[in-house]
């Protein structure tokens, strides 16, 4: 079991579904904090450490049904513990800031709701892997579905980021992008202190001020006294 973070420095993930915007929320993110001087790292889930990252090639490409749910749930939490240990709780021992692109969370959703393997079955295989390892706080970007799967697939003429072979989960039905979309909001409402549902159906910018503003009024940077 991962020892409990020594939180000396928030730990924060950002989750929604198919192309709620979140890489781009956090490069903004970044930027605001690199001219505030804060000390932080931007990392992702899948991967976001070297064998995680192998991990995240195995779980991200081919077909939709190329892993069993429970495969793919371990897959998913052994790159986590990785990330984790190797990543995470050092970055925050050191007092810089994690941000982080999903986390346990989008395991839950998708994992646990959309491939089937059950909610809360997921949820204890995450509690038994990191312990009380939580993000201070998780901003769930929230979108209809048909809107953020439309941003996905014209995302795909824009390939800086994923590769064209990255897609296994865009490819799943509507009606599982449904059941994830919900199992968010319902994270959501049984973690109130740890969890902000922000509509993502609004402008990078706009979107951008509601997050700097949670990020501000929860964490106390100086600029943003209004929170
Ligand atoms: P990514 O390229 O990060 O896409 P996005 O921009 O949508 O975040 O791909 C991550 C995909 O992996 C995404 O479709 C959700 C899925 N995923 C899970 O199914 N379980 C998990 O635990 C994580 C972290 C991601």
């Amino acid at each position: 079991m991962i020892e409990k973070a020594v939180n000396g420095a928030p730990f924060i993930t950002l989750e929604g579904g198919e192309g709620s915007g979140k890489s781009t929320q956090i490069k903004l993110l970044s930027d605001w904090l690199v001219t505030e001087g804060i000390e932080h790292i931007c990392t992702r889930e899948p991967g976001g450490a070297p064998g995680a990252e192998q991990i995240r090639n195995l779980v991200l490409t081919g077909d939709v049904d190329r892993w069993t749910p429970m495969t793919e749930v371990l897959l998913y939490t052994a790159a986590r513990s990785d990330h984790v240990e190797r990543v995470i709780v050092p970055t925050l021992k050191q007092g810089k800031w994690v941000l982080c692109d999903r986390f346990t969370d989008s395991s839950i959703a998708y994992q646990g709701a959309a491939r089937g393997v059950g909610v809360e079955k997921v949820r204890a295989l995450q509690q038994l892997v990191l312990g009380d390892l939580k993000p201070d706080l998780t901003l769930i970007l929230d979108l209809p579905v048909g809107v953020g799967l439309s941003r996905a697939v014209s995302r795909e003429t824009d390939k800086s980021e994923k590769t064209d072979k990255e897609d296994r989960f865009e490819r799943m039905e509507v009606s599982l992008h449904e059941a994830t979309r919900k199992v968010f909001l319902d994270i959501a409402e049984r973690s109130p202190d740890r969890c902000v549902v922000v509509d993502a159906d609004q402008s990078v910018e706009a979107l951008q001020e509601c997050l700097r503003q949670l990020i501000a009024s929860r964490f106390s940077i100086l600029g943003f006294s209004n929170g």
